[in-house]
């Protein structure tokens, strides 16, 4: 019998792909397809209920035409969009860049992400991530063999009986000491945060930017929602030359310009750290998707004279502060964010009638898949259950919370408000 005849299963999967248990996004989508409630309010996946802005738009669509735009960009992408990324963020960081050695464009941020990890990670390196974090962190760090550790965010104690801001999500800074080791080889930031809605104060970016020189880390700061900040915003990459030396800053064009469906992102960082994410960028989809491209050049180039970014921030905290608006009324305290588009809503309160039929693969999951099948279910809204982006040890730390995506127009939100107020009967105070 020839080897392949023998092996059991010809099909068997990959174990990076095989995965036990079913993900948060299938099992909040299939339930919200399935719930009684119809059409229901989807504030759970963080993509815009609206169109990019008519700029940008409108460069999409020029860029079609022309001939270059629809062949191959050069792998480490467009020009013309990393000169637009260079001069945009040559601002933000306080230095000059130089778009053809520390700019490189990529499928989205997270293959950017990937890159950066595939670029620096061996078998055996340890990633430090906090808790809670964007889920893709975890394949991209496995992918080529990393090793994850975890730091959680500590919320306020009283997260359950009193609203507070997202700044209240503490780093314990002596846990985040005593998870380096000599294998450590990365720190992965991100600010603003999701889900938590935090900004990395100045301070807490010092000490983690102290603690990433003592140990020789690379930092990866993922700041893909930089351009929605309601407290001042730090790049931990601007506070001084020795950190912009060892991080690579992570953006989304597709976050800052609402077309998340676009994948264009980009890292920016030191030509010895950029160019080997370049590479392996290269490796992975060698360029990425060449009008949206060229049409978010466009967009980078123009959103200064239009105003954008002041009014897509603007916007974006009107959205927080009327969707807010609904826990305010039910008592139902939360976690105002500082930046990006997501709410940490706590639903301690909220008491979950005792025979609910849960189907087992959500009973058997913490409580806040339970709050969020029933919020579907009963009330016609889907919100993410935070639990999903910690591991089981820390899971219990957010079990009564539920996060919300703001990033959606403003009759959805008043729907959604208007659904909510259906929980008041499950209150108790
Ligand atoms: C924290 C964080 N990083 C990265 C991404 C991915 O960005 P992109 O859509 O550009 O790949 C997301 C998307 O939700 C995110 O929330």
């Amino acid at each position: 019998m020839s080897a392949t005849a023998a092996r059991e299963d010809p099909f068997k999967p990959a174990a990076r792909v095989a995965g036990q248990r079913q993900d948060v996004w299938s099992i909040v989508n299939e339930a919200a397809a399935a719930s009684p409630v119809q059409p229901i309010v989807n504030m759970g996946q963080g993509f815009f209920g609206y169109n990019p802005p008519k700029f940008a738009l409108d460069a999409a669509k020029e860029a079609l035409d022309k001939v270059d735009c629809n062949q191959y960009s050069p792998t480490k992408g467009r020009p013309r969009l990393k000169k637009a990324l260079a001069n945009a963020y040559s601002k933000s960081l306080g230095r000059e860049l130089d778009p053809e050695t520390e700019v490189s464009i990529t499928t989205g941020a997270n293959e950017g992400m990937l890159s950066a990890f595939m670029a620096f990670i061996e078998p055996g390196d340890e990633v430090i991530i906090f808790e809670p974090f964007f889920d893709q962190y975890i394949s991209n760090i496995e992918m080529p063999g990393g090793t994850i550790r975890y730091v959680p965010l500590h919320p306020p104690k009283d997260g359950a009986t009193r609203t507070s801001s997202a700044a209240e999500w503490k780093v314990d800074f002596d846990q985040l000491e005593q998870t380096i080791n000599p294998k450590t080889k990365m720190i992965v930031l991100n600010t603003p945060h999701n889900p938590v809605g935090k900004v990395f104060s100045r301070e807490e970016l010092q000490r983690i930017g102290a603690l990433a020189t003592k140990h020789n880390l690379i930092i990866l700061s993922d700041e893909v929602y930089d351009r929605l900040f309601y407290v001042p915003f730090t790049s931990i990459a601007t506070l001084s030359p020795e950190l912009y030396e060892r991080t690579l800053t992570v953006g989304s064009a597709g976050k800052a310009f609402y077309a998340t469906g676009w994948r264009v992102g980009y890292l920016i960082g030191p030509p010895h750290l950029v160019k080997y994410v370049a590479a392996a960028h290269t490796r992975i989809c060698y360029s990425s998707v060449s009008p949206l491209q060229e049409a978010s050049a466009v967009a980078f180039e123009k959103a200064d004279g239009e105003g954008f970014w002041d009014q897509s921030r603007n916007e974006m905290r009107a959205k927080v502060d009327l969707f807010c608006k609904v826990f305010d009324e039910l008592n139902i305290p939360y976690s105002d964010p500082e930046g990006g588009y997501f709410v940490l809503a706590n639903m301690a309160s909220v008491k979950l009638p005792e025979d609910y039929p849960f189907p087992p693969h959500v009973a058997n999951r913490p409580r806040d898949f339970k709050l969020a099948w029933f919020l579907i279910k009963e009330v016609g809204v889907a919100a993410i259950p935070p639990t999903e982006f910690y591991t089981d040890a820390n899971a219990h730390i957010a079990e009564d919370y539920l996060r919300f995506a703001v990033c959606k127009n403003d009759d959805v939100l008043e729907t959604a408000k208007e659904r909510l107020r259906g929980l008041k009967k499950y209150i108790t105070q």
